[in-house]
């Protein structure tokens, strides 16, 4: 199975696309955390990205296609992926097009996770990392029992350095501006599959496994 996850920043790209991966095991494949590991181990694209990213602004198509080809050309890959966060513009849908035509691996579906904008920024502000698990948690949406889960153990709660108004507010203007055209590209081509992205993330979920026939 060959996925696009879509949707504004916040939407629960990443939230869904790891339950897909711990059910049905096609891995993710997110540009943004392979930015951030990069930035994380200093290479020269993570020296690049670093500022763009805490700004919220897109880093450049070259970088993003080249992690994506890097990425897309592992054998694990084979059975199928869930592309989160590729592609944001119409330029980087033509360039993954021409990719998975090379390598025979044409997509199944574009999934749009639909969230309200309010409840956008509600998320991205409260979204914390657990220190000591990667768990990604929300100060608002979460129970508090999973936050004590990771205190207590002693871990602390890290804030992305993206997650801040700023950042979070030219984040949303630029996914409506460059990335909602691609919506239409992937309608003309059958692909578009729509999903309330506003309730729990169970229920999300569900919607997401019920609008693709439970990924058969
Ligand atoms: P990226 O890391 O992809 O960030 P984003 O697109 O801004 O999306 P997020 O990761 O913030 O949101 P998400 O949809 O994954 O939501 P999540 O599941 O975490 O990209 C970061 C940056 O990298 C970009 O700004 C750009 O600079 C660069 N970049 C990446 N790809 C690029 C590309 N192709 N081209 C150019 N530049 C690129 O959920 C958010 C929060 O909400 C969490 O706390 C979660 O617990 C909570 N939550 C999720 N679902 C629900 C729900 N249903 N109910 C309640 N809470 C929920
Ligand atoms: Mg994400």
């Amino acid at each position: 199975m060959r996925i696009i996850l879509l949707g504004a920043p916040g939407s629960g790209k990443g939230t869904q696309a790891k339950k897909l991966m711990d059910d049905f095991g096609f891995p993710q494949i997110s540009t943004g955390d392979l930015l951030r590991q990069a930035i994380a181990d200093d290479t020269e694209i993570g020296k690049q990205a670093k500022a763009i990213m805490a700004a919220g602004d897109f880093v450049s198509d070259e970088i993003v296609l080249d992690l994506i080809r890097t990425s897309l050309d592992r054998p694990s890959n084979d059975s199928g992926f869930i592309l989160d966060g590729y592609p944001r513009n119409i330029a980087q849908a033509e360039s993954l097009d021409t990719l998975l035509t090379l390598i025979k691996q044409p997509l199944d579906y574009s999934i749009l996770i639909d969230v309200d904008s309010d409840t956008l920024v509600k998320r991205l502000s409260g979204r914390r990392m657990c220190s000591l698990t990667g768990r990604v948690l929300n100060i608002y949406f979460s129970d508090q029992s999973e936050i004590e889960e990771c205190l207590n153990a002693g871990g602390e709660l890290i804030q992305r350095s993206d997650d801040n108004i700023q950042s979070i507010t030219n984040r949303i203007k630029i996914y409506r501006e460059q990335t909602e055209p691609i919506l239409e590209y992937y309608k003309s081509k059958g692909l578009l599959i729509v999903i309330d992205g506003n309730g729990e993330i169970d229920k999300v979920y569900d919607h997401i496994l019920k609008s693709t026939n439970s990924l058969d």
